[in-house]
């Protein structure tokens, strides 16, 4: 954490009331948010009791709202549901039957609407046709898809026939893919020939080849979109084309009803240490609170257009293109490509064609805005609008108000939502007709949500002052555990604080109560709202024949929140650009272009504790071309020298 920014961003003090136009008309007004959050305080049980009755069909009411035993939480179990039945079935027959569910643009252009009843028959019709090909309930299927109408499908059939889901975002390597469907033991794999990104073709298909390939012996069938029609290899045995398999199937299917503990999917995020976690979410709890948060968050009405600009990939896709959206009918604009294909404008361009009202992007993104000019968004109406969003990371109060001036006409409330794959859903984020913010903050936790403040010993924080993030009281769409590793759930987020919930995250609250987040405090790197794992990078460096030993630490970047740095030390070869140029091409390969390095420093030694932990507060130094602060901890001060000449050239 560091201080200086601490300090910067406590100096923010503008206010944004919301404009009484919104608020007249918010689903959530002043005296309701209080209510709820007075109802939780009174009684956490009932009130989430009485919103899981109000908000879900049950096929089966549940009989126990929490079992909770530390760090072990079960929500409203006893009850039966279908995930797939809360986003389709309910609305057909209803004003949302011939209501468009998703509207959907490739980046070439073409565009597609499923209404609910569309996109109802044909996700029964890959239910089908996953059961044809063997898949039941609690079997695990992979998803590695462009964002194409049929990803958001198969995640429904999946969810539909009680297959739990695995997304793996499609930046990800063939290595990546291997890790991620071995761990999970995937019985099957849907993919595309490829997707549209800036003009060229990514080749999907080939890379679950490589995958499978290396491994995966669970696989028996891969199933394949169309999409792009660039060539791939065929293997008749394994191999089924999504064109032959779906015009056979019917447009009914009778849903299961599962167990409000079911796992709906699993989802692999970067820890501290070692592999990437397997974040298991259940089937009751996850539908309830990606549906609240977002009706609440995003003020849903029956006319929006929403719009969400992450990748299915990441949790963001999951809970607020496909699940939250499509339980509260609302209809959820997909987009597949680039920002800034074909233009920079891309975006402000849909936003105006589509008349989008809702707009939910990162921070990154919107740097990335700044960056390509004002004309691109001044070129657009963008009268549609009256709610922005961002998520990922922390916002710059800077990209905070230009996206108020530039893209909101100083009239939309900005929602900062501050959440995480394990939380399922938003946990601290403003309630748009309710509360007043400040650039910088994602505001205060949600109703029902019990955010605090921790010191190292687990005391309160008083106002003011840094410390851990804490969610003190299990809520519904929390992680479940940690797939096949329940000691690793344990000890990543119950582990530092008995029964409470450590995000691994430092915040601070200020005289408001708002609460400012501070970023990661382990060794987790967040590129552009990506969390990549430290370990993971220095292992695929070391993987590498000529590398001894690596170590990656952020260094801070306008653009992408922080950047990758590493520092290698070498077995063999020549120190220079060439080498430098085949590690980064190496770390690209190993897990993704997502975790391309920034910079690549050669050193001859790394600066080490003498109980051998490396300091990578020094490299952290060195990286943002400081001269290394406090050094009196290290083992051989020698490899200061080398360090100090790099700091030197990075200024
Ligand atoms: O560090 C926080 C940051 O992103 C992390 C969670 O990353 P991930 O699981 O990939 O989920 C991202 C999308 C929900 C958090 O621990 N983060 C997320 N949102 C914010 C944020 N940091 C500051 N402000 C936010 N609004």
């Amino acid at each position: 954490m560091s201080q200086d920014k601490i300090t910067s961003i406590l100096k923010e003090d503008r206010k944004f009331t919301p404009p009484e136009s919104f608020a007249a008309q918010a689903n959530l007004t002043p005296e309701l948010y209080k209510a709820l959050k007075e109802e939780a305080d009174r009684d956490y049980e009932g009130f989430w009791a009485r919103l899981a009755k109000e908000e879900l069909v049950w096929d089966k009411e549940f009989d126990t709202t929490l079992e909770w035993e530390p760090p072990f939480a079960k929500w409203f179990t006893g009850g039966t549901l279908n995930m797939s039945v809360q986003c389709l079935d309910r609305h057909l027959n209803t004003a949302n039957h011939n209501k468009a569910a998703i509207v959907w643009e490739g980046e070439p252009g073409e565009q597609r609407t499923l209404t609910y009843a569309q996109l109802h028959s044909e996700v029964c019709k890959a239910a089908n046709a996953l059961e044809s090909l063997g898949i039941k309930a609690g079997d695990r299927v992979a998803l590695y898809m462009p964002m194409i109408p049929e990803l958001a499908i198969s995640l429904l059939a999946c969810a539909r026939i009680g297959a739990t889901h695995n997304v793996i975002f499609g930046g990800f390597s063939a290595n990546a893919i291997r890790d991620r469907v071995e761990d999970s033991e995937c019985k099957l794999v849907i993919t595309a020939d490829g997707g549209w990104r800036r003009g060229k073709v990514l080749k999907l298909k080939e890379k679950v080849d490589e995958a499978l390939n290396q491994g995966c012996p669970s696989v028996e069938h891969v199933l394949c979109v169309k999409r792009c029609d660039n060539h791939v290899i065929w293997n008749d045995d394994r191999d089924i084309w999504w064109h032959d398999i779906m015009p056979k199937q019917k447009t009914k299917h009778t849903p299961d009803s599962f167990d409000a503990e079911h796992p709906l999917f699993i989802l692999y995020t970067s820890g501290t240490t070692g592999s990437p976690k397997g974040v298991v979410h259940s089937t009751g709890g996850y539908a309830l609170w990606s549906k609240i948060s977002a009706k609440w968050v995003f003020d849903l009405k029956p006319q929006d257009m929403y719009w969400c600009t992450a990748d299915i990939g990441w949790i963001t896709g999951h809970s607020y293109i496909v699940y939250g959206p499509l339980q509260n009918g609302a209809t959820t604009l997909m987009y597949e490509g680039a920002p800034n294909w074909p233009e920079a404008d891309r975006f402000w361009d849909m936003i105006e064609r589509h008349r989008v009202s809702i707009f939910y992007t990162a921070p990154t993104a919107i740097r990335a805005f700044m960056k390509w000019g004002d004309e691109h968004p001044e070129a657009h109406d963008l009268s549609s609008l009256r709610l922005l969003g961002t998520v990922g990371e922390p916002i710059n109060p800077e990209a905070w108000m230009w996206y108020h001036e530039k893209i909101g006409d100083s009239s939309c409330p900005i929602v900062d939502t501050w959440w995480q794959t394990e939380t399922g859903g938003m946990m601290l984020s403003p309630v748009p007709g309710v509360t007043t913010t400040t650039p910088g903050s994602a505001t205060h936790p949600l109703p029902g949500i019990q955010a605090a403040i921790f010191d190292s010993e687990g005391n309160e924080m008083p106002r003011g002052e840094g410390g851990f993030l804490v969610i003190t009281k299990p809520w519904p769409s929390m992680l479940r555990t940690v797939y096949k590793n329940p000691e690793r759930f344990k000890n990543g987020y119950f582990g530092r604080f008995e029964g409470v919930y450590f995000a691994g995250d430092g915040a601070r609250t200020d005289d408001d109560g708002n609460f400012w987040i501070l970023g990661r405090i382990d060794d987790v790197i967040n590129v552009s709202g990506h969390r990549l794992s430290t370990m993971e990078i220095e292992s695929a460096l070391v993987s590498h024949d000529f590398v001894a030993e690596a170590a990656v630490v952020p260094r801070e970047d306008d653009l992408t929140g922080q950047a990758i740095v590493c520092f290698v030390t070498l077995e063999e070869g020549d120190e220079g650009d060439a080498l430098r140029a085949e590690l980064s091409a190496h770390v690209v390969k190993e897990i993704g272009s997502l975790a391309r390095p920034a910079a690549i420093h050669f050193t001859d030694a790394l600066p080490k504790t003498r109980s051998g932990k490396i300091m990578r507060r020094i490299l952290a130094d060195v990286a943002a071309g400081r001269q290394p602060g406090d050094v009196t901890t290290l083992e051989d001060s020698s490899v200061l020298e080398k360090l100090r000449t790099i700091a030197n050239e990075t200024v």
